[in-house]
């Protein structure tokens, strides 16, 4: 196999998206456009991969890098065009010999099998990907050969309209071998409509040097670009679309499918239930034979099999929740483990601790984990008993079997097997009530009668 190298096209900041944010930036299914575009291109086993990004755009290098840490980046300075945005990146690969993949950061959908097929097709020359367009408008035309083969890409605005009529469109992406590609691009020029150096005319250069061009051929859909936020939450449309199918086809119930969001990463058991309205943010795991019910919005968290979820709970990053535990409604677990059967039913936040097996948290407990500066550590052993309404402040650590009496502030370690009690005297009065309330009402009565 030839080596591979990947260039993402990333410079444009995106005008239309109206934001103060560069385009590839922005999330679907918890995960960034340009993450999905080199998570796709990543699977491609490339030895080299570079990011062409506008001047001030140190924030798109390193979201590229947290998806591929051996991405390096050039710097377009100036928008001359797609030709012009590859030559960018040509100092990068010095010495790299194979094929190149040229990608845009901004579409996301792309396919790492139609990336294996373009480059499969490139061989020692060029390949296109193509796809047949529902409204050929504004994008480049593929203009074939009798046998097939690509002869040359129209750009819309340099098109007659013979070529206009042609539904067959450029993607962009493009595959091509290195020598080929540097040896070409000089030779772009920028007498076209839009003053650019367009990377479309490497088709033509190249067939003028005896070169053909092939052709892949792809569903518009995996090819959708992004330049508005309605183009966006489409994009997400389509991806959420395809990871619920793929979740229930695996083995996962989904009682009201078009109600629950997931992340691209999001990993989920067999036999698990998601009843609705149910967001899954990035790197969640679920278990075999987990429960999430309604209304639950789950982010960084493991979650061990059997275990059961909601409704109306929010596990944070972090959430370590062991098997057959319970999470009940209202319960926010942050940046803690749970352990096994544990219990956290009601009105909690359990933030920086360790929650024993079998233990039972009362409702409406609270880990103080904050003083203001610094976070700090709750530490509860097995089969604890923490009465409700409890405020545990941290550090401080609960031994295995004590029990807390409900409505306590624990602010010094409780050995094992003790009770924690911290409250003040109940006062009783007998009658009290009673006579309070007659002496109210006389009083209310002399009032009106004035
Ligand atoms: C391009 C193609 C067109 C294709 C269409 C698919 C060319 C000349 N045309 O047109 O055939 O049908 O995409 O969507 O390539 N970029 C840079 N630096 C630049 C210019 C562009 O990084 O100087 C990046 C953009 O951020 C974008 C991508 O390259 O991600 C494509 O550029 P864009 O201006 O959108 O090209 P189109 O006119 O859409
Ligand atoms: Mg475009």
């Amino acid at each position: 196999m030839t080596d591979i190298a990947i260039i993402v096209l990333a410079a444009g900041m995106g005008t239309r998206m109206k934001s103060a944010m560069p385009k590839v930036l922005h999330r679907v299914a918890g995960r960034s456009l340009l993450g999905h575009v080199l998570h796709a291109a990543r699977k491609l086993k490339p030895s080299q991969a570079v990011v062409v990004v506008g001047p001030e755009m140190q924030s798109v290098f390193r979201e590229a890098q947290s998806v591929f840490p051996a991405v390096r980046q050039a710097i377009q300075a100036e928008r001359l065009g797609t030709g012009h945005a590859v030559s960018m990146a040509r100092q990068v690969l010095e010495g790299f010999s194979g094929t190149v993949i040229i990608l845009y950061g901004d579409v996301p959908l792309i396919r790492t099998e139609s990336l294996e097929q373009l480059a499969g097709l490139a061989g020692k020359g060029v390949a296109v990907l193509g796809f047949e367009a529902a409204n050929p408008h504004g994008y480049g035309r593929l203009i074939q050969d009798a046998a097939g083969d690509v002869l040359r890409i129209r750009e819309e605005l340099e098109t007659n309209p013979e070529e206009r009529s042609v539904r067959l469109c450029n993607s962009g992406i493009i595959a091509i071998d290195s020598a080929l590609l540097w040896a070409l691009l000089p030779r772009l020029g920028n007498t076209n409509a839009k003053g650019e150096y367009y990377l479309t005319d490497i088709v033509e250069l190249a067939a003028s040097s005896g070169i053909t061009c092939r052709l892949a051929v792809c569903p518009e859909a995996e090819v959708a670009g992004v330049n508005d936020r309605e183009q966006l939450s489409g994009i997400e449309a389509t991806l959420q679309q395809f990871y619920r199918s793929r979740h229930m086809l695996n083995g996962a119930t989904l009682v009201a499918p078009e109600t629950v969001f997931f992340s691209a990463d999001t990993h989920v058991g067999r036999d698990v239930v998601i009843e609705p309205n149910v967001v899954f943010g990035p790197g969640v795991v679920l278990g075999d034979g987990v429960h999430i019910l309604a209304f639950s919005h789950i982010e960084g968290a493991q979650v061990a099999s059997g275990a059961r979820i909601g409704p109306y709970a929010r596990l944070r990053p972090g959430a370590e929740i062991g098997e057959d535990a319970h999470i009940g409604n209202f319960v926010e677990i942050k940046k803690s483990a749970i352990g096994q059967g544990a219990k956290v039913n009601h009105l909690t936040y359990i933030g920086d601790a360790r929650v024993g097996a079998l233990t039972n948290i009362g409702a409406g407990t609270i880990t103080c984990n904050y003083d203001g500066f610094d976070k700090h550590l709750t530490v509860i052993g097995e089969n604890v008993f923490v009465g409700s309404n409890t405020a545990l402040v941290a550090p401080v650590t609960v031994g295995d079997g004590a029990s807390i009496g409900a409505g306590s502030v624990i602010t010094r370690n409780v050995p094992a097997d003790a009770l924690a009690i911290t409250r003040a005297e109940l006062e009783l009065r007998e009658g009290w009530a009673k006579r309070y309330r007659e002496m109210k009402a006389v009083r209310k009565a002399a009032r009106k009668s004035k």
